[in-house]
């Protein structure tokens, strides 16, 4: 059966300049935070893929079961009330997180160390590696991505991590904008041989308390197991 609790995160506003360069104090929306178990989060993952016309590929639950029972991992999603219905509630962001080890047998994760492996120190170090993520394109640009990364922040923090990696693609320029403006570092390129937007671009953020003491966005969480 499922079981949710609820977790009220301590508020945050936003500084924003003013007319006369003086800072002013702007409280944020707050953003509505789903943390689901495996089961249920792989069926909602499944879901939300199904509208993003711009994933090449889209995870079956199957998939994201398959990939994840094994390891410690984190299925987030945002809600958002429709424009035309305020009191309907429906998914418009999410993002899936797991560990990542120096030690891979999966050949598709040791093929990701591989990679990795002169610019990630895995030794004696827990590695979270951001697999997949998006925000409907209705929903784009209203903070939502930016709440789903604060909060895998805290639990990754929580939870012992050292450093979150992401893996993009050169052609996918909001997905690299956004992962700038969120602080995390360019690690590697690695050039495609004929088609330069197929070529891959690893991220990385260092975690620790600077990067919570950043955070902007004011939360409500739910846990779903
Ligand atoms: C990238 C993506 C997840 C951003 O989601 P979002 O909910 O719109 O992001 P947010 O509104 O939380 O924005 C987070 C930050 O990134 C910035 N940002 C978002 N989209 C941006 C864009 N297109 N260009 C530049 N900056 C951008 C925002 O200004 C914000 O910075 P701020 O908080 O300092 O103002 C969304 O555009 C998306 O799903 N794109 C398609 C994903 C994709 O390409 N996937 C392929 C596989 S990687």
């Amino acid at each position: 059966m499922a079981s949710a609790g609820v977790c009220l995160r301590p508020t945050a506003g936003r500084r924003a300049a003013g007319a006369e360069g003086r800072y002013h104090f702007v409280m944020s929306a707050e953003y509505l935070i789903k943390q689901y178990g495996l089961d249920q989060g792989a069926l909602e993952i499944q879901y939300i893929e199904e509208f993003f016309l711009d994933f090449p590929r889209k995870k079956t639950a199957a998939e994201v079961v398959q990939r994840l029972s094994s390891r410690d991992h984190q299925i987030l999603m945002a809600e958002a009330a429709l424009p035309e219905e305020p009191g309907t509630f429906v998914p418009v962001s999410f993002k899936v997180s797991h560990e990542l080890r120096g030690a891979e047998t999966d050949p598709k994760l040791a093929d990701l160390v591989a990679q990795l492996e002169d610019c990630v120190e895995f030794d004696g170090r827990r590695v979270l590696y951001q697999w997949i993520g998006g925000t409907r394109s209705d929903w784009r640009g209203q903070g939502h991505f930016r709440a789903l990364t604060e909060e895998q922040e805290v639990w990754a923090l929580e939870n012992g991590f050292d450093e979150l990696v992401v893996k993009t693609k050169n052609r996918f320029y909001e997905m690299r904008s956004t992962l700038a403006q969120l602080r995390f570092d360019i690690i590697r390129f690695v050039q495609h041989p004929t088609d330069s937007g197929e070529s891959k671009v690893f991220f990385s953020k260092r975690l620790g308390q600077h990067v919570i003491d950043t955070h902007r966005s004011r939360r409500s969480v739910v846990r779903s197991d």
